[in-house]
């Protein structure tokens, strides 16, 4: 049988990479091997490990929750249609804002390393020691918000510097002044969901699922970034530039493969746990895990980007307007996939929650 305990060392351990990872001026995490792939950080054992405890889950006869982008109903706002022909009128400014703000959540990841979690240990019957669950406080966690914020430590940037570099490299660093950052991206408390659980535990159970959710969404988001990068039709004057940038998304995307494998494994867990509730009974994980799953689902999927765009898509329109005119505005409102739902949308009265 595969290995399915691991220390917290283990988990954080790193490749013997042949080349540090240097990219834009920046000293970043991950590393290339002989061949020259990039590797992700912190991925020797965890890899492995998630893959073993997946293989548990397997022969317990638990399925891998679904956790992709075909539970969105929504794409990025702008579209990369949207952002193309902004870019081709010379205005790079929505593209900058967005990527810059995506480095800031990403820094803000950095929490799930700052302290220890509540242990479902105490929530639930079965034992954990072999399982992905388990080993949420034993450095899954900790590895994951290094991942996103950097460790200091070791002098290297993470996922925010690596979003910064990616817009210094396609816009320049100076460009536009710093936009205003949303307050969150995640499910606002809104009363209990698992009153079945102590509420640190419920807390914790929607913690995991918010930010599963919100990595499935960044998938989503990665694809525009890269598409544009991509498209030998923009940043003409920076084309080397642009390519590395690309080639940057494809790296943190290929980070964040082992957050959605691991966060998706700890869940189809709990789904086959037996559960301690505060009353005394005995529950079923499937009562515990999805209706709350299914409501994440449900606002990540659907009424938060629907009050993202309601927020953003009147200033930005006006914005547009000033910098090229009702033409541009109208190319821009022609290319818009869900422009019914967009012009039935509420005004700048809704905000991003
Ligand atoms: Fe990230
Ligand atoms: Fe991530």
């Amino acid at each position: 049988m595969e290995r399915r305990a691991w220390t917290r060392e283990e988990l954080l351990s790193e490749h013997a990479y042949a080349r540090g990872h240097e990219a834009a001026g920046y000293r970043l995490h991950g590393g290339f091997d002989e061949a020259g792939t990039y590797v992700p950080p912190r991925t020797l054992a965890r890899w492995p490990a998630v893959l073993a405890w997946q293989g548990g889950l397997a022969e317990r006869g638990l399925p891998l929750l679904a956790a992709d982008p075909g539970l969105l109903v929504h794409g990025t706002f702008p579209s990369f249609e949207q952002h193309r022909v902004l870019l081709q009128h010379g205005y790079g400014q929505p593209l900058w804002n967005s990527l810059t703000i995506t480095g800031v959540f990403e820094a803000r990841g950095r929490l799930l390393a700052e302290f220890p979690f509540p242990d479902f240990r105490e929530a639930v019957r079965d034992d954990l020691s072999e399982t992905a669950t388990g080993h949420l406080n034993g450095g899954l966690l900790v590895a994951h918000g290094l991942d996103e914020g950097g460790d200091p430590a070791s002098g290297l940037g993470a996922h925010d510097a690596m979003w910064f570099a990616i817009r210094d490299l396609l816009l320049g660093a100076d460009a536009w002044p710093a936009p205003e950052i949303p307050e969150s991206i995640t499910r606002p408390d809104a009363g209990r969901l698992v009153p079945e659980l102590a509420l640190p535990h419920e807390q914790m159970l929607l913690l995991l699922m918010n930010v599963l959710l919100v990595e499935v969404r960044a998938e989503v988001a990665f694809d525009t970034t890269r598409r544009l990068a991509s498209d030998p039709g923009l940043f003409l004057d920076r084309r080397e530039r642009a390519a590395l940038a690309a080639a940057m998304v494809d790296r943190i995307a290929e980070d964040e493969r082992i957050h959605v494998a691991y966060l998706r494994t700890v869940l189809s867990e709990m789904r086959g746990f037996s559960w301690k509730g505060v009353s005394g009974r005995a529950i079923p994980g499937t009562e515990i895990v999805d209706p709350a799953w299914r409501e994440l689902v449900r606002w990540h999927a659907e009424e938060n980007p629907r009050l993202a765009r309601a927020a953003l898509r009147p200033p930005l329109r006006e914005a547009i307007r000033r910098h090229g005119g009702v033409r541009l505005l109208s190319l821009f409102d022609d290319l818009d996939p869900d422009r019914a739902a967009a012009d039935a949308a509420p005004g700048p009265v809704a905000r991003v929650a």
